[in-house]
């Protein structure tokens, strides 16, 4: 018998991270109602019921999208009421095929009823004739506006009658009456790019469905009273949501003023009244056009298509060795010919250069800093590795101290060598069960920061390097910490590697959490006369910043206004999170201080750049850029609901869960860190609120789309588990550690590629089960015995030990920094180094009685991919523990057959002697501590 239990009974709005789902879902439960309904069920009047339920539940969010539309939405209610239910489900069907697929957008038919070969009604032709002969994009623009509804359909009708034929792209307009309904359209309904706000429209939604206003409060946060001016209000409450949106305002206020107003600066352009309705809608197109344009993918393609000669260094430009191959023809076939005709060099003119960027590439960059709200960004074509080192080459100079989270990337270890800045190495959190790091917490950083202050070093502490998100997903409390650094150092550089963290910027929820959006917060928040105020309290209360308060640490703390200087950059590997090719990666700067360290950013790129950047690089790197800032909104909310429903499948799932388990905030974040006591996305309790208070407070988040898999309880070590669901399933995750696997879900996933992941997991769970009941009482002895090794006996992970003294300034300081880059230089003699095997008796004796073991090299485990020794660090047993437990067959740094690159304690002892003779003979100059000026000076 056919269920009638409703179909989305299981599941309210609110349930859902991304409302966009949430209608589709809805839609496809009406399509499940129409096909019973259709084929002829006994419950027909209770499935007629549900589906007007239904629908009534849809109709709220249908007014805030142009698909369907009413026109079909009638008929469809229409057919419902007749009982005709053949054509209830032929047009249910279409809608919610459509939706799904968003096939709406190039597909005329879809605005159809299926039935019609009646001309299509008015509106539906003037959409699509112009779009018959070449796709145009499609977008939706939102009108707000206080008119009566029964004017809707003629507002609407008076901007489609605006389109030409030449026009580059096609919109719909969607008109609401209210503050609440323009805010839910624009969560809602991605397909919106601009918004046209006609003053004088009132605050609540003529619809009031609590669901709706719950999740109006979790996404947009509006000081919006009866009496506010709720254009402007709008407007900024929408460019905060969604950065990307043009915002348009039509009013009968003193335009003049206003346009020139901080009120009006998030605003494109503002009109008097109506009167314009055609500027209105060419300046619509405008920002379209502006968004869309890719500056050097475009020229790139107009050189590509130029009939050139080349008598250059380019033996595969223009294809013509290739094509005419007799033995890689199959490389051109391959590649296609763009590949060649596009292939060039910047010295042959008019393509612009990366290195020294005024033409085409410099804009590309510009709009990059607005899409990713940096005030400049630099294009890197080989990687963020390369983009790390650029910008310690750039900020840094010999002899600073940089204080930098142990295990981030190997580039920023390396960079420091070139830089010769000395690193003071905190730890980050362990999660020893995973055999993993977490990400550094603040107080760690204070502390270490107090430290250089109560030694009289802070002057030289320059920058703070942090990973944000860590490959794992641990997402720092991005504003938090910068705001207490600053209070102890109100001119510390951050360098905020988001290598996988690039998508952020186009999420709401997320983008609080990345360098430039809290970057952005804090500059308004200083210039706030209010944060004056709070400041001076705090003042008031805490005092003068003294190292020896140890209070300090648990206090949070403020920065002075008058002090701060804002130095923030973002390293983004953007062929990590969006459409780019391999090895794209952007800087992103808000530096208020750029202009002192030009010189030197200049000098860093040419220090680390190809004169020969891959063009192709460069053009993905554009398009990316043009890709979030007209559908990243929409694309990455797909992943995160993505990512959610893949992490409840796996966790749900009777059978998949006995072995698999993906790990949950609450899991991989400690409680310490986890002020809200946030512990699960899309679970009982689970709410929007929830998430995004513990976006707000919680000092590390987890990023959903970073899905650690536990596969220790299937008797699987991580490389092991990798090679299977490679081998034998054709997927391929991300990194291991010794009992999981990293699965990252990213724009580029669909609902399908979760599906294979959880066949395959139920596949290999029911052949555990198989092989563990044929295989009786001994097999499962050892199967338990190889869950214990990989779950419960897990070597505890090696903290940084220190720098030997031979590197340290001051051995008996509290502080750890070190000069590496002299360690590293003296191992580059292989007279000053020797090997000492790890399993031997000659380490355990050394280790008990000396002299002290050093390391020569970086010694980087693959996986887990960080430091467990650097250049000059002293080797102690938790280091030589942790790799006699290692079960990972790449470790950089480290030849077994040889044994541990040491340097020798001779070696050590003349480079000590030599420094201390150094340092009696001529004292280290001071250094003069750059004055602190104000904010905006
Ligand atoms: C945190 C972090 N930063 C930087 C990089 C280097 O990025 P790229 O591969 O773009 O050189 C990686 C690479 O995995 C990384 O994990």
């Amino acid at each position: 018998m056919a269920s009638t239990a409703p179909a989305t009974a299981a599941r309210k709005l609110t349930e859902y991270f991304s409302l966009s789902q949430a209608r589709v879902d809805r839609w496809r439960a009406v399509h499940r109602l129409a096909r019973k309904l259709a084929a002829g069920s006994q419950l027909t009047d209770s499935l007629r019921a549900q589906a007007a339920e239904e629908l009534a539940a849809l109709t709220p969010i249908e007014d805030l999208c142009a698909y369907p539309g009413p026109r079909l939405l009638g008929t469809l209610k229409e057919r419902l009421q007749t009982g005709d239910w053949a054509a209830f489900a032929r047009l249910a069907q279409r809608i919610s095929i459509s939706l799904l697929s968003n096939s709406y957008r190039d597909d005329a038919d879809a605005w159809n009823s299926e039935e019609e070969n009646e001309p299509h009604a008015p509106e539906v032709q003037g959409t699509f004739s112009a779009r018959a002969e070449a796709r145009k994009p499609y977008f939706e623009v939102l009108v707000v506006t206080p008119g009566e509804r029964a004017t809707w359909a003629q507002t609407r009708e008076s901007l489609r009658r605006l389109r030409r034929d030449t026009d580059s792209f096609v919109y719909e307009p969607v008109v609401v009456g209210s503050f609440e309904d323009a805010a839910l359209a624009a969560i809602l309904n991605y397909n919106i790019q601009s918004v046209v706000i006609f003053d004088g429209f009132p605050y609540p939604s003529q619809y009031a469905v609590p669901d709706l206003r719950e999740i109006l409060a979790a996404h947009v946060s509006a000081d919006a009273t009866a009496n506010a001016d709720l254009g402007t209000t709008l407007a900024r409450a929408l460019k905060n949501y969604r950065p990307e949106l043009d915002v348009f305002l039509a009013t009968d206020r003193n335009v003049g003023q206003l346009a020139g107003s901080d009120e009006a600066a998030p605003i494109r352009r503002v009109f008097y009244g109506v009167e314009e309705l055609l500027e209105i809608h060419l300046s619509i197109l405008d920002g379209i056009g502006d968004r869309y344009a890719t500056p050097y993918f475009d020229n790139l393609k107009k050189y590509a298509q130029r009939p050139i000669g080349t008598f250059h260094a380019l033996p595969i430009a223009r294809g013509k060795s290739i094509f005419k191959s007799n033995w890689i023809r199959d490389m051109g076939e391959f590649y296609g010919t763009n590949l060649f005709l596009a292939e060039s060099s910047a010295t042959t003119g008019g393509l612009d250069s990366l290195l020294e960027p005024t033409g085409n590439i410099k804009v590309a960059q510009e709009k990059a800093a607005r899409a990713l709200g940096g005030d400049r960004t630099f294009f890197v074509t080989n990687g963020t590795s390369t983009s790390n080192k650029i910008v310690h080459m750039a900020l840094l100079s010999p002899g600073d101290i940089v204080l930098i989270d142990r295990d981030c990337h190997k580039s920023h270890h390396y960079g420091l060598v070139l830089a010769g800045a000395q690193p003071y190495y905190i730890d980050a959190f362990p999660l020893t069960q995973y055999s993993m790091y977490g990400s550094l917490a603040i107080r760690p950083i204070k502390e270490a920061l107090l430290n250089l202050k109560a030694e009289g070093k802070l002057d030289r502490a320059k920058m703070l390097v942090l990973t944000n998100c860590t490959f794992d997903g641990h997402v720092a409390n991005v504003e938090q910490t910068m705001l207490e650094c600053l209070a102890i150092k109100p001119d510390l550089v951050f360098l905020w590697d988001e290598a996988w963290f690039g998508f952020a910027r186009f999420s709401p929820f997320l983008r609080r959490r990345t360098a430039m959006g809290a970057g952005a917060k804090i500059r308004e928040m200083l210039r706030d006369p209010a944060y004056r105020e709070r400041y001076n309290a705090f003042k008031a209360q805490v005092g003068e910043i003294d190292p020896k308060n140890r209070k300090l640490l648990d206090t949070p703390l403020l920065p002075d206004p008058d002090k701060v200087r804002l130095r923030i950059y973002e390293t983004d590997s953007v062929h990590k999170s969006m459409s780019a090719l391999r090895q794209s990666s952007i800087i992103v700067a808000m530096d208020q201080d750029f202009h002192t360290v030009e010189p030197m950013f200049k000098e860093a790129v040419f220090t680390h750049s190809s004169t020969s950047p891959n063009l192709q690089i460069i053009a993905t790197l554009d398009l990316a850029r043009r890709q979030m800032e007209l559908e990243g909104y929409e694309l990455v909310q797909r992943a995160i609901q993505l990512a959610i429903e893949l992490r409840q499948d796996i966790n749900t799932h009777p059978l998949i869960s006995k072995y698999f388990h993906a790990a949950t905030p609450a899991e991989m974040v400690p409680a310490q860190y986890r002020q809200s006591g946030f512990s699960d996305y899309g679970v009982a309790g689970w709410s929007l609120a929830k998430t995004i208070k513990a976006l707000q407070t919680d000092e590390f988040f987890l990023d959903p789309t970073r899905v650690t898999l536990l596969c220790g309880n299937a008797g699987y070590d991580g490389s092991q588990f990798k090679a299977l669901l490679s081998n034998e399933y054709d997927i391929q995750i991300n990194k291991t550690s010794r009992n999981s696997v990293l699965v990252q879900i990213n724009i580029n996933n669909t609902r399908s590629d979760v599906a294979h992941l959880i066949k395959a997991l139920a596949d290999m769970s029911r052949e555990i089960e198989k092989r563990l009941a044929d295989g009786g009482a001994p097999t499962q002895e050892s199967f338990r015995a190889r869950v214990k090794s990989l779950v419960t006996d897990v070597p505890d992970l090696p903290d940084f030990s220190r720098f030997h003294d031979a590197f340290r300034e001051n051995p008996k300081a509290t502080s750890n920094e070190g000069d590496m880059r002299s360690a590293f230089y003296l191992a580059a003699n292989p007279a000053s180094c020797e090997y000492v095997k790890i399993n031997g008796k000659e380490i355990d004796e050394r280790l008990k009685n000396g002299p002290e073991v050093v390391s020569a090299k970086f010694v980087i485990p693959y996986p887990p991919g960080f430091p467990i020794l650097v250049p000059g660090q002293v080797v102690t047993q938790e280091t030589i523990t942790f790799m006699r437990k290692l079960d990972v067959k790449e470790i950089h740094g480290y030849n077994a057959s040889l044994g541990l690159e040491c340097l020798r304690p001779d070696a050590l002892a003349a480079l000590k002697g030599k420094a201390s003779t150094a340092a009696t003979a001529a004292p280290a100059p001071e250094r003069t501590p750059t004055k602190p000026q104000p904010v905006g000076a």
